[in-house]
């Protein structure tokens, strides 16, 4: 079914235990690495959303051969770093800006030319924050005259490591960068302005290849070689978040969200929502694969505007348009500042939020880089997502609050993160409606 529009009716509560989709960066990590592992790497959790099948299909057509043996299970065969071929065809990313941006680093230091597109929204997210420091290394790769894709890339240079100080706080232009320094002479270092998700980090350690950091500073060698391993994927703390404020700001609310990753780099959803006054338990914290889990529990409390503080932003850079929820069913002023990169992600967070807020009767004060929210009344109406998967599924959660019907235009590209989040928003309690 082709999905088209929610329509969210007032709720009362969430309650249950669920497991939300798997993690959308670890996935895409997964098939990466695991394709250019030597062996076979098999991977439990799998989020099976148009994002990482798109990874995944863009490594099928490079000749590697990856099975699906079974719901959330992957195999592949790794060709170790050399072993990929030039694709059968243009590779076609999708909605993904996470797949277009590490795959221009490995891409670069491949032998073949390779051409990567996506649809209409990819097609209008920034790519020289990776084309530039690429093209200090060596590599040949184009972009349009505004830096948007197609990217082209022409395989056969010899790459150079480099020292690129990141001017934004991006996980994608760090790993597109670690990833063209498995294939640089010499080494490669990047220096991060603040912490973003170290996930390449970790799982390049996991598949035995060596990464060091010294403070804010990640560096890679190349000349090693991956070996494959097994990864079970924790459920995704950016699909959990939803959840996370729809218990919190729906009175009466007690729902567990199990097996959630809780890396450190993530975990900003929950410092900010405790801060505004949620009530959050982390309960049986682990350890799976190199990757800190736990279950959550999440009841209803009564929120508190804040200023949310700037250290942060990068460690909830994709729960914004969840967090601008429970900032308008919170009492008082909600303040986020240094986030402009929300104005470049699937759609501009920002405006979009500040839009659909506004449409609602919320008072929602967008800035350039950030926004100024008091709590109020969420009324009904219509919102744009914007094909945003984000973006639609925090208006389905305001409906918890709403004192009518909200209908959310633009909604199929929920898939591209979290295909199961219908069923999972109305097994907990929401009463959702589907338009096709
Ligand atoms: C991601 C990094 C973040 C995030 C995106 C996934 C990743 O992007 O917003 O959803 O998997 O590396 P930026 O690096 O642009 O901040």
């Amino acid at each position: 079914m082709n999905v088209k529009k929610f329509i969210a009716h007032p709720s009362q509560h969430l309650h249950g235990e669920l497991r939300v989709a798997g993690d959308k960066s670890i996935s895409h990590r997964a098939i990466i690495l695991g394709a250019i592992a030597e062996g076979t790497t098999d991977v439990t959790g799998f989020l099976e959303g148009e994002d990482t099948l798109a990874t995944l299909a863009a490594f099928q057509a490079m000749g590697i051969s990856i099975e699906r043996p079974a719901q959330g299970e992957v195999r592949i065969h790794g060709k170790g770093l050399h072993g990929l071929q030039a694709p059968r065809h243009v590779l076609d990313l999708g909605n993904s800006g996470t797949s277009i941006r590490l795959l221009s680093g490995l891409l670069a230091g491949q032998k073949f030319d390779s051409e990567m597109i996506g649809d209409e929204y990819l097609s209008r997210r920034p790519m020289r924050r990776v084309t530039d420091p690429l093209k200090t290394m060596g590599a040949r790769i184009a972009t349009t005259e505004t830096g948007t894709p197609p990217l082209k890339i022409q395989g056969g240079q010899a790459l150079q490591g480099t020292h690129y100080v990141m001017p934004i706080a991006s996980a994608q232009v760090k790993s597109c960068l670690l990833l063209a320094g498995l294939y640089a002479q010499g080494t490669t270092q990047v220096t991060e302005p603040a912490p973003t998700r170290d996930h390449t980090e970790r799982m390049l350690k996991g598949f035995g290849y060596p990464v060091s950091r010294t403070g804010d500073c990640i560096e890679v060698e190349s000349g090693g070689s991956l070996t494959a391993t097994s990864i079970d994927v924790p459920a995704d703390i950016s699909s959990a978040a939803f959840f996370m404020v729809g218990a919190s700001i729906a009175e009466g609310s007690d729902i567990t969200l199990r097996h959630v990753g809780i890396n450190p780099t993530r975990i900003g959803i929950v410092n900010i929502l405790q801060a505004m006054g949620g009530d959050i338990t982390l309960l049986n914290q682990r350890e799976v694969g190199g990757e800190p889990v736990a279950d959550i529990r999440v009841r209803a409390s009564k929120l508190k505007g804040i200023t949310i503080p700037k250290e942060q932003v990068p460690l909830a850079i994709d729960e914004f348009p969840a967090l601008f929820i429970a900032a308008a069913c919170a009492e008082g002023e909600t303040i986020l500042t240094d986030a402009k990169e929300l104005r470049v992600k699937e759609s501009d967070r920002i405006q979009v939020m500040a839009d659909g807020l506004i449409a609602l009767g919320i008072d929602a004060r967008p800035t350039e880089d950030g926004m100024i929210i008091q709590g109020g009344t969420l009324g009904s109406g219509t919102v744009e997502s914007h094909g945003d998967h984000r973006i639609a599924m925090s208006f389905t959660m305001a409906a918890l609050r709403s004192t009518g019907a909200i209908t959310i235009n633009d909604c199929a590209n929920v898939a591209t993160s979290f295909p199961n989040f219908v069923e999972l928003a109305q097994q907990t309690g929401i009463q959702l409606d589907l338009v096709e």
